[in-house]
């Protein structure tokens, strides 16, 4: 009875809280006070879906190589370390430039290094030579965005070397996004640059997947093109046959294409696609909100976040009507379009928008989500232009350690908006079969209980109760993120800081602190689903 009366209070100020400007109070007379009170429904015996262990995956945009010297960014130490803790993940290489990118191999070649990991170095004078002209660059690149109007783009060997070499060293798999505008006169994909890129790597035994173009749906507003999803279909088939008949290259990933928000058109699109070509995994984009009108209030508004669920059910429809079992993954994804919102896609708050998409993508059976962006373009980035780590990128590194590929079900059976969970098995890298994790937020600004059912009542929990380094609303766009109450920092270049999380005793309940998110490790679910 509690719960349920909460749980029209909160629905009323989210209601009400739509268009004004955030100020975290209930109307008058309706008390948002006080603490909530939920129950947990959860089933230990059933894996409702699996996802890949590279579940959570991340890109780099192809506007990194629009100057070609700032790729040597990857060669940074510290960006190396904080990959390499995201390993298993896919690394996409790729974005609207990829179709305006030219592959210019260079005869007067370097010889390169002898692909020892350890070696690889940039100096600390280049580094902060790079970030800087890195921040003016991208002052560029936004306003070629703004403008939709883009130039080619030269890259040479360093390109796909530094990718590589990134790559390999930090045990991320690389899929390169080939350019899919080099067009023929009959509108057929010319694949003769593709083909000596390949050729290129192929001669450099660069184990790596591919793509055929990004967003084909919007080519006419980019670029004048239209290309429809059978032409798309066929290209697709014809780059899979470039593919097979590479000694390597012959069982490589081929995926795409990256399909925009799922508005009916694009459906159509895809679902031509579908039927042309059946050889591997579509992909589709996700943002939420457009970064230039948004607000701190649609970070936090559950509505917001369930329009997720709307878009990808009419993906996956779509995909098991034309091509039943083929497997959907989020190509591109991140908080806000146009790249991020500034003070809120790369801050604290942006958190939510990413751990319900974490959660609710696994749930909804998304295989793969990959986070735009690791590090540069737009403000969506989890390491910032001066390569330190942002709260989203704590937030994925707790969730790689924590979270197994098995999705369990779960509820509050007050179905309150202002908390949001998921479960998973616990990771087999972290913890013993059996245990299971919450993940969990509490979007509103008090306090909630969650007793729990007799099935974990009596587990050890290990808890990760991620804050803003600030209380209240103003700690929201906070660029920095404690965990257990401790703000996380690098310790040094080579090393990151232990992220174990506080041990209780059972005691029948957990808390959600007021605005945090985090995880609850069950280490004695003894779940058979997880054994
Ligand atoms: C494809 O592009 C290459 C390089 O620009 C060009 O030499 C070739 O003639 C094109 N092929 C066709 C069939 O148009
Ligand atoms: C998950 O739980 C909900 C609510 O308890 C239930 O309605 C639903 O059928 C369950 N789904 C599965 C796949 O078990
Ligand atoms: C949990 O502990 C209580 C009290 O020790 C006990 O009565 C109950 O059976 C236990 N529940 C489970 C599921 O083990």
């Amino acid at each position: 009875m509690y719960s349920t009366l909460f749980f029209l209070l909160t629905f009323f100020s989210y209601r009400t809280g739509g268009n004004r400007p955030f100020n975290g109070r209930g109307p008058v007379g309706l008390d948002l006070d006080l603490d909530l009170d939920l129950d947990l429904d959860l089933d230990l015996s059933t894996v409702v879906r699996r996802v890949d262990p590279r579940f959570l995956s991340v890109t780099i945009d192809a506007s990194l190589a629009s100057q070609e010297r700032f790729m040597l960014l990857l060669r940074s130490q510290r960006i190396r370390t904080l990959t390499k803790a995201l390993s298993p993940a896919f690394l996409r290489f790729g974005g609207t430039r990829q179709d305006f990118m030219v592959f210019s191999p260079q005869s007067s070649q370097q010889p390169d290094a002898d692909g020892s990991c350890s070696r690889v170095e940039l100096s600390w004078w280049l580094e902060q030579k790079l970030k800087e002209d890195w921040i003016q660059h991208q002052l560029i690149l936004l306003k070629e965005d703004q403008q939709k109007q883009y130039h080619r783009i030269q890259f040479t060997e360093l390109t796909v070397d530094e990718l590589n070499s990134f790559s390999s060293c930090s045990g991320l798999d690389l899929i390169f996004g080939l350019n899919a505008l080099l067009r023929n006169t009959d509108n057929s994909w010319n694949s003769s640059n593709a083909r000596s890129l390949l050729q290129y790597c192929e001669s450099k035994q660069y184990k790596m997947s591919w793509e055929l173009g990004n967003e084909p749906n919007s080519y006419e507003k980019k670029a004048g093109i239209r290309v429809d999803g059978y032409q798309l279909g066929l290209d697709f088939s014809h780059l899979r046959k470039i593919l097979s008949e590479s000694k390597l290259y012959r069982d490589a990933g081929l995926y795409g294409p990256d399909v925009g928000q799922p508005h009916s058109h694009r459906v159509d699109l895809l679902k031509s696609l579908l039927h042309a070509w059946t050889h591997s995994i579509s992909m589709s984009v996700s943002y939420y909100v457009n970064g230039r009108d948004t607000s701190l209030d649609d970070f936090l508004d559950p509505e917001v976040l369930d329009t997720l669920a709307v878009k990808t059910n009419e993906v996956l429809e779509k995909v098991e009507q034309e091509s039943p079992g083929k497997a959907v993954w989020l190509g591109e994804t991140s908080s806000a379009y146009g790249g991020g919102a500034l003070g809120l896609s790369d801050t604290f708050v942006s958190g939510f928008m990413w751990l319900d998409k974490l959660g609710l993508g696994a749930r909804l059976g998304l295989e793969v989500v990959m986070r735009q962006v690791l590090l540069g373009s737009g403000s969506y980035h989890l390491i910032d232009d001066n390569l330190d780590p942002l709260p989203d990128y704590w937030l994925s590194l707790l969730y790689k350690k924590l979270v197994g590929p098995e999705v369990l079900n779960v509820s509050d059976s007050g179905r309150n908006k202002r908390v949001r969970l998921y479960l998973h098995c616990a990771n087999r890298k972290s913890y013993a079969r059996g245990a299971v994790v919450l993940l969990w937020m509490n979007l509103g600004r008090k306090l909630a209980r969650i007793s729990l059912p007799d099935l974990i009542a009596n587990s050890t929990v290990d808890t990760f109760v991620l804050q803003s380094d600030q209380l209240g609303e103003e700690g929201l766009e906070s660029r920095s993120v404690q965990l257990n109450g401790v703000l996380l920092k690098m310790v040094d270049d080579k090393t990151l800081p232990d992220l174990s999380g506080a041990r209780l005793p059972a005691a029948g309940h957990v808390k959600l602190p007021a605005y945090s998110l985090g995880f609850f490790v069950f280490l004695e679910a003894r779940a058979s689903a997880c054994s």
